[in-house]
């Protein structure tokens, strides 16, 4: 039976800072930031988004009557969740209208809590193939203002539809994993922001990928030659091509060049939205499924997953028939356009405004935020979450 992604959508908050502003008000040159780390734009959430209200708004614009009619299980990946016990997936599950006879909930592994739910998912439509999995990564990353990891920080979420005989792309048998208890990344219960040993980091994302990419060549005999594109988790869209490169030898020129210069279109939205950690990887599928217009049916697809702490994940998937005729590519082009600049000195106010925190209530002016789900504020402990649409 063919299991895969049937649908793939994403959203990300309305406001952005340029990075050659950010360059300018840390006074590093703006090379460091674009060439030299490969992030031209970050997405800012307002206070009026959160991992919830990211992952709804994700959701809500690729789902008909229909496949919510059989979503009968939802997962959403986060390492940026708001709650310690109730997890985003059954917030989502109401706000975007789904029938009660289904499971959600969430999972926590760094960036690698999408895939883990896509692999959950995958196994579910196996022993119920008429029924459907929604599966999300949804993050908003925070390194802190003037860090080094703040030029790598974003927010957004990617989600999906797991379904038999899916019309974008159908997941191949094998899969190779490799797990390792390290500290590259990580953020104490205390902590809004993570904490991270960025050189480690790097070294260790690019170790795990060997093991998995010669783990997956053993099982499938699958060589370079045999893939039309890799897509990588991309912490920031330099880290992935450090990756790609230690592997390029093992090919021909053809190979070479092809990935090279799959791998410079499948960045495209990650520069422009920054670190959405879970759904990273998946927004880099997107970008390379919608802006390389003339991708073939049949083509294989490599996927590296990478979730600091560590776990490492390669697998594949293939394209399918009239791919094209179900992407959402005008919408996110849309959405995109519809984006507002901030100033840094913007930037770092809306990034220090905090929910309170000891229990106080809140009510948010939500008319600045044009997503259809917001967070309208706190009341009783309780999040207050809006679907505008309704
Ligand atoms: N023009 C062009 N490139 C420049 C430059 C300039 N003016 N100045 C520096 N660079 C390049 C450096 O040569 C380096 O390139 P390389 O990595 O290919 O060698 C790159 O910019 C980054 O410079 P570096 O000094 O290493 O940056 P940093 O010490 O500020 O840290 C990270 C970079 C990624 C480690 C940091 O942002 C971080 O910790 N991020 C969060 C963790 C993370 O994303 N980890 C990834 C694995 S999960």
């Amino acid at each position: 039976m063919n299991i895969g992604i049937d649908k793939i959508g994403c959203y990300t908050p309305h406001l952005f800072v340029d990075m050659k502003q950010l360059a300018v008000a840390r006074d590093v040159d703006p090379g460091k930031f674009i060439t030299g780390i490969g992030q031209e734009k970050m997405a800012l959430a307002p206070i009026t988004q959160d991992t919830v209200t990211l992952a709804a708004n994700a959701a809500l614009e690729i789902l008909d009557e229909d496949d919510k009619e059989k979503i009968d299980l939802v997962i959403v990946g986060t390492e940026s969740g708001i709650d310690q016990s109730k997890s985003a997936a059954t917030y989502v599950h109401r706000l975007i209208g789904l029938k009660p006879q289904a499971r959600t909930f969430e999972i926590k592994q760094a960036c690698y809590g999408a895939t883990a739910g896509i692999q959950m998912a995958k196994g579910h439509v196996a022993l119920h193939p008429d029924r459907k999995a929604l599966v999300i990564g949804s993050d908003i990353a925070r390194y802190g203002l003037n860090t080094s990891g703040e030029v790598t920080q974003g927010a957004g979420a990617v989600a999906m539809l797991i379904s038999q005989n899916p019309r974008l792309l159908a997941f191949e048998e094998h899969n190779a994993y490799a797990t390792d208890d390290i500290m590259d990344f990580w953020r104490p219960t205390y902590s809004e922001n993570a904490f991270v040993d960025g050189k480690f980091s790097n070294e260790q994302y690019i170790s795990f990928f060997n093991k998995v990419w010669e783990q997956y060549k053993e099982k499938t005999q699958l060589g370079l030659a045999d893939y039309e594109a890799i897509c990588f988790h991309m912490p920031y869209t330099k880290m992935g091509l450090k990756a790609l490169r230690t592997i390029l030898d093992e090919g021909a020129e053809a190979d070479r060049e092809r990935l090279l210069a799959n791998y410079e279109i499948s960045k495209t939205y990650n520069k422009n939205i920054g670190n959405i950690y879970t759904a990273s990887l998946y927004l880099s599928l997107l970008s390379l499924l919608e802006n390389k217009t003339d991708l073939q049916a049949g083509a294989r697809i490599g996927m590296y997953s990478y979730g600091s702490g560590a776990i490492g994940e390669f697998f594949s998937c293939v394209l399918q028939p009239n791919y094209r005729n179900y992407l959402y590519q005008a919408h996110h082009a849309e959405m995109f356009a519809a984006r507002k600049e901030v100033s840094v000195t913007k930037y770092e106010e809306i990034f220090q405004e905090k929910l309170p925190t000891d229990g106080a209530a809140v009510s948010l002016n939500i008319d600045e935020d044009p997503a259809a789900i917001v967070v309208a504020g706190i009341k009783d402990h309780k999040r207050q979450y809006v679907n505008k649409t309704k």
